[in-house]
């Protein structure tokens, strides 16, 4: 990968910034964030040493063989647009990769995309706040795709999988950017909420949830217009607008 070559497909103005390597392109993303501006700025790694995924947890980023990408936004919309990017950049992810790749990836909630019932990439969203102001003033969208890794760490074997297919990154990257971007401008329509609920992995399934520190069943309905995901509780419908659930998937 390059960063000219990144340049070379972007349609978006666009600050590129390319690293061998680095510890993490959201934290590099954050260590930047005083200098952004209208134009979004993107952090672009082939190898990250302490790659970051939800929850506190590392995402594998070995040398070559992923995507591992962070873009950095002005945050000029109000805090439910924002919130809501997280759900659209998973649509973002997955036409792109459908577009690039003859694969047809699934999005299990909130943000996870997988191929074959596996996750084949994690987006981790994450507010810069003014330091004066103390006002959410930019957001970070950090992918990381796993292209072509084989040798995934114990825990991650049976959960993990790559593209398996031959894709310029460069391009995939700089479509990735590109989609983003004009999701961006075009939040507040939720244009993305039909195409998410199309390529939902959980909606009809049952899952399992997390309230009050205790598992509990239930079953996936619909998709709300901010994201959150509804569902059937034996005390009625609710709404779940964060956290992780698990779905049951054929190969479990
Ligand atoms: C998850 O699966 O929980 C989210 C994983 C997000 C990984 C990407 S790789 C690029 C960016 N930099 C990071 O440290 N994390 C994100």
């Amino acid at each position: 990968m390059s960063k000219s070559e990144i340049r070379s497909y972007l349609k978006n103005k666009v600050d590129v910034f390319y690293f061998d390597t680095i510890d993490s392109t959201n934290n590099e993303a954050k260590r930047k964030s005083s200098s952004l501006a209208d134009t979004p700025l993107l952090f672009v790694s082939n190898h990250q040493s302490m790659g970051r995924g939800r929850l506190g947890r590392t995402f594998y980023s070995p040398n070559d063989t992923g995507l591992y990408m962070s873009l950095m936004l002005k945050a000029d919309k109000n805090t439910q647009d924002i919130v809501c990017m997280t759900t659209a950049t998973a649509v973002c992810v997955t036409n792109a990769i459908s577009k690039l790749c003859d694969v047809d990836p699934k999005i299990k909630w909130v943000n996870d995309i997988y191929i074959s019932n596996k996750k084949v990439c994690g987006i981790l969203c994450e507010a810069v706040t003014d330091p004066d102001s103390h006002k959410i003033s930019g957001i970070i969208i950090g992918i990381g795709i796993n292209i072509k890794t084989t040798d995934f760490p114990a825990e991650l074997e049976n959960i993990a999988v790559s593209l398996g297919q031959a894709v310029d990154k460069n391009r995939l990257c700089a479509l990735i950017t590109d989609n983003i971007i004009d999701m961006y401008k075009d939040i507040q329509s939720r244009s993305f909420i039909e195409e998410y609920k199309r390529r939902s992995l959980v909606l009809g399934k049952k899952i399992t949830y997390t309230e009050n520190g205790e598992a509990k069943q239930a079953k996936a309905l619909d998709i709300d217009n901010n994201g959150g995901l509804i569902i059937e509780t034996e005390d009625g419908t609710k709404t779940l607008s964060t956290g992780e659930i698990t779905v049951r998937l054929k190969n479990d």
